[in-house]
């Protein structure tokens, strides 16, 4: 029984470093936790539904299997466009880019990926494990009409669909907290309204008390 990153993660590698840094006791709680964190809960589900971006990591694999870099990129799109299909399952339409194919090329070789999603305002983060899978757009025009955003600017090429494996939280030290323009906007209209307000003040006599 374990928290199921700590399968994943935990390398003899990275338990050689937590005895080395004195860590390995308590990292050994997540080698014994009940609470596995290998699916989507309502908690996750909320937080995915927020995000208008996240971090793909995948890495490549050379022709005779060695292992090849780790490769991280930014996904972004419409609030929510990652969907969560069921607890197990998540997945995005992918857009027509820089037709690098950097991700779908190293997913085809080996699906294990990360995905990083920040929440810089409220300072969360969440990770997650999972297996991917390309689902190209002429394969399922009804998978593709479903996950797709109608009306958002972009070529849908195929979708990625993410088997879970597992997920995480962070805690928020160190995460600069960062606001986004709609976040923002509430304030900025305030700030117009009170220089209007302020506007029809100038010229006036100041009353002295
Ligand atoms: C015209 C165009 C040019 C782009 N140029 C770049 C680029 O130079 N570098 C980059 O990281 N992303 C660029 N992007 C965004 C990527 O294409 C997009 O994030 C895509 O999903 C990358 O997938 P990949 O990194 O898995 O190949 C560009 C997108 C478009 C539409």
């Amino acid at each position: 029984m374990a928290r199921r990153f700590s399968e994943l993660t935990f390398t003899d590698s990275v338990r050689d470093a937590q005895r080395r840094y004195g860590s390995r006791e308590q990292n050994l709680g997540f080698e014994t936790s009940d609470d596995h964190r290998d699916r989507i809960t309502v908690r996750e589900a909320q937080f995915i539904a927020e995000r208008d971006s996240f971090y793909l990591a995948s890495h490549g694999t050379e022709a005779d299997g060695r292992p090849g870099w780790p490769y991280v990129q930014h996904r972004g799109g419409p609030k929510g466009f990652l969907r969560v299909i069921d607890e197990k399952t998540l997945g995005f339409a992918d857009f027509r880019g820089n037709v690098q194919y950097l991700s779908a090329g190293n997913i085809v070789a080996d699906p294990r990926v990360s995905l990083f999603l920040m929440d810089y305002a409220k300072r969360r983060r969440l990770k997650i494990w999972a297996r991917a899978r390309i689902v190209e757009a002429a394969d399922d025009p009804a998978l593709i009409a479903s996950i797709g955003t109608p009306g958002y600017p972009a070529q849908i090429e195929r979708a990625v669909i993410f088997d879970v494996e597992a997920v995480d939280w962070n805690c928020p030290q160190h995460i600069t907290p960062r606001f986004t323009a709609e976040q923002v906007q509430p304030l900025l209209d305030e700030i117009e309204q009170l220089k209007a307000k302020l506007a029809a003040f100038e010229g006036q006599p100041v009353v002295q008390h």
